[in-house]
């Protein structure tokens, strides 16, 4: 897996598709479970996440093969309800199958999912909803023992709206008899997404995307065919790129409502974002200024995904930016390598202050994480001379193809 290339200083013209929705397809993927069938996955992004995802699938049973962008999973007869310590560690949003076995099969046996790079990241939300519906839970050793015989509806409230906890709730409270009310669930589009792929077995979910989720308990009557929705977050990275080198693009396959804290932010720092059914236009040409202090936050708050590639947007620009990461307690990490290229960031507990600076200086940069990396890419666009991004196995967890989108809006960058 080669290193990122990058001569930055060329201005970004020009359209691209993007590419279907990693952290839709990954709670999707776990789904394809609950149906003893097959289910059709369309506009699935080929990540590192999702082959990962095609393991666990495998080695329970599963089969699964792709079809052009379309991932088909058959889950007629899968013969295995536990994953073992290595598939777990390969991807941190593993945990997310506990709720989809437990439905097919009323028990799960999984490790602790890995250590992460955005700091500890607790399943105890997921744990604690799980257990509301019935679930009895026994925590040894690194293993996750889950037996439930016998899993029966209610109304659960999540402590806070964690997205993973309430994908889990959902895909549990398919299997229980009865209705489960969750309360304080998590807003995030890609919730609906997980409803609509539900809905599309004959499964009985209402009310994804606000913060009461109801299912009655239902297993899937029928094969499902679905769209995976775009990717806000690789969205909003091309944005970023473009507001960093400046330019005229335009995305494809994009849900504007989806973005809209980013676009703001955006045109606050002086971008022209014109949104369109399916597209999103940005045009930026003079020196962006700073923008109001940037919160992240639940959805739809801006998204914590997008505040290390908003941060590398504003790098130059004309004042001094502050953001406040509320989500994930080690989500700076990326501050250090970007300071290499000449940026001028401090950062002190959850707050980071930009004072943009009039130029950066290409430089060698090792991505520390997905979006830390994908942002590393960014301040590469708009910094003179050639820089390179090391770890970019980070990066393809999440991107498709990074390099290919941006060369297809005319950036000079190659693996090697
Ligand atoms: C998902 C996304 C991730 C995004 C995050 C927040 C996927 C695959 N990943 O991650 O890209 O950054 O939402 O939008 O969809 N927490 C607990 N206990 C729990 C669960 C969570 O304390 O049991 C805390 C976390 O440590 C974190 C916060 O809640 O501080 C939000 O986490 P959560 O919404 O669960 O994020 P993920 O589902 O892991």
């Amino acid at each position: 897996m080669g290193d990122y290339y990058i001569q930055g200083g060329r201005a970004l013209e020009g359209e691209v598709q993007v590419q279907g929705a990693k952290n839709s397809v990954l709670p999707i993927l776990a789904a394809t479970i609950l149906h003893p069938g097959t289910s059709v996955l369309k506009n699935c992004p080929r990540l590192r996440d999702v082959e990962a995802s095609i393991q666990i699938l495998r080695h329970l049973g599963c089969k699964a093969r792709w079809e052009g962008d379309a991932l088909i999973v058959d889950a007629s007869a899968p013969e295995r309800w536990d994953i073992p310590d290595h598939l777990m560690r390969s991807m941190r949003s593993s945990v997310i199958f506990l709720g989809a076995i437990l439905s097919r099969f009323g028990r799960a046996e999984l490790s602790m999912p890995g250590g992460c790079e955005l700091g500890p990241r607790p399943i105890d939300l997921h744990l604690a909803a799980l257990r509301q519906l019935g679930a009895v839970i026994d925590e040894g050793g690194g293993r996750l023992r889950c037996e439930a015989a016998d899993l029966r509806g209610r109304e659960l409230t999540l402590s806070m709206p964690s997205v993973g906890a309430t994908e889990n709730a959902v895909l549990a409270a398919c299997g229980s008899r009865g209705t489960t009310t969750i309360l304080n669930a998590a807003r995030e589009p890609e919730i609906m997404d997980l409803e609509n792929f539900l809905a599309a077995m004959g499964c009985r979910v209402h009310g994804g995307g606000s913060s009461t989720i109801t299912v009655e308990g239902r297993q899937p009557t029928h094969d499902a065919v679905h769209t995976v929705m775009p990717d806000r977050i690789v969205a909003a990275t091309y944005l970023a790129a473009a507001a960093a080198a400046g330019g005229d693009i335009v995305l494809r396959g994009v849900d504007y409502r989806h973005l809209s804290t980013v676009t703001a932010a955006l045109h606050e720092a002086g971008c022209l974002v014109e949104s369109g059914e399916d597209a999103i236009r940005l045009q930026r040409r003079g020196r962006l200024r700073a923008i109001r202090p940037v919160r992240t936050a639940p959805y739809p708050g801006f998204p914590t995904d997008a505040q290390a590639v908003l941060m590398a947007a504003l790098l130059r620009s004309q004042g001094t930016t502050v953001f406040v990461e509320n989500i994930f307690d080690s989500r700076y990490r990326h501050v250090d390598e970007l300071c290499r290229l000449g940026a001028d960031i401090r950062v002190e507990g959850r707050v980071a202050v930009v004072c943009g600076v009039e130029r950066l200086q290409g430089a060698a940069m090792e991505s520390t994480d997905l979006r830390g990396g994908a942002a590393m890419v960014v301040a590469a666009l708009a910094a003179e001379g050639e820089s390179r991004i090391g770890s970019t196995a980070h990066i393809r967890r999440g991107y498709e193809d990074i390099l290919r989108d941006l060369r297809q809006l005319g950036a000079a960058a190659e693996e090697r």
